[in-house]
């Protein structure tokens, strides 16, 4: 798909069909969430991909009340930050490093007709905490973002202009 396309089309799903998501392209999306720019080339992420129903149900308790279309998705992929790779001048980078490889996995999966929507945990600390126990993850990966995947129960590809000219300033404010 045409980038400026996938951009203008995409749109957060929360409703899915019950088909799965072949690992062929698991393997896709992660690939375009390792294919980011990162601070100093560090490459600060982590993903698990949680496949079972129900730990499905369980991430999503543990992430909050906005985090119920994990309970149909064929899939979640938390997206963390790896601490044992910042770098002590900027520590905080890891948190963009999560966020562009997040963004360039929706992309991804919608270029292959996969819908998805992206669950914020980081920086609640609760959800933090919550997610990091029920995975079981280790001290040093902090969960920042969780992506519900699947096919969307109703498929849409109607373009949208989001530009807004006031939010715009060239040269000086
Ligand atoms: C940091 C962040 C946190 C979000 N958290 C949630 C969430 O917990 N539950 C949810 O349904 N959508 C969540 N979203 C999705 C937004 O609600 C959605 O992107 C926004 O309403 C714009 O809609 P669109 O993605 O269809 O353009 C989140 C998005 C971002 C960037």
């Amino acid at each position: 798909m045409d980038t400026l396309k996938a951009l203008a089309t995409r749109k957060s799903v929360r409703s899915f069909t019950d088909e799965g998501i072949c690992f062929e392209d698991i393997k896709r999306i992660l690939t375009a969430g390792m294919s980011g720019p990162s601070c100093v080339n560090m490459r600060m992420w982590s993903f698990v991909v949680v496949r079972n129903k129900e730990l499905l149900g369980k991430l999503a308790v543990a992430n909050g009340i906005y985090a119920a279309p994990l309970r149909g998705a064929a899939l979640g992929i938390l997206v963390c930050g790896d601490l044992e790779r910042i770098i002590p001048e900027e520590p905080d980078f890891w948190v963009v490093d999560a966020s562009i490889a997040a963004q360039n996995m929706v992309l991804a999966a919608h270029d292959l007709g996969i819908g998805s929507v992206w669950l914020g945990c980081w920086p609640a600390e609760d959800r933090v905490q919550e997610v990091k126990e029920l995975l079981k993850l280790p001290e040093t990966i902090v969960p920042h973002t969780i992506l519900a995947l699947g096919y969307p129960e109703k498929p849409n590809m109607t373009e949208r202009d989001l530009y807004e000219s006031d939010r715009v300033h060239f040269d000086e404010w």
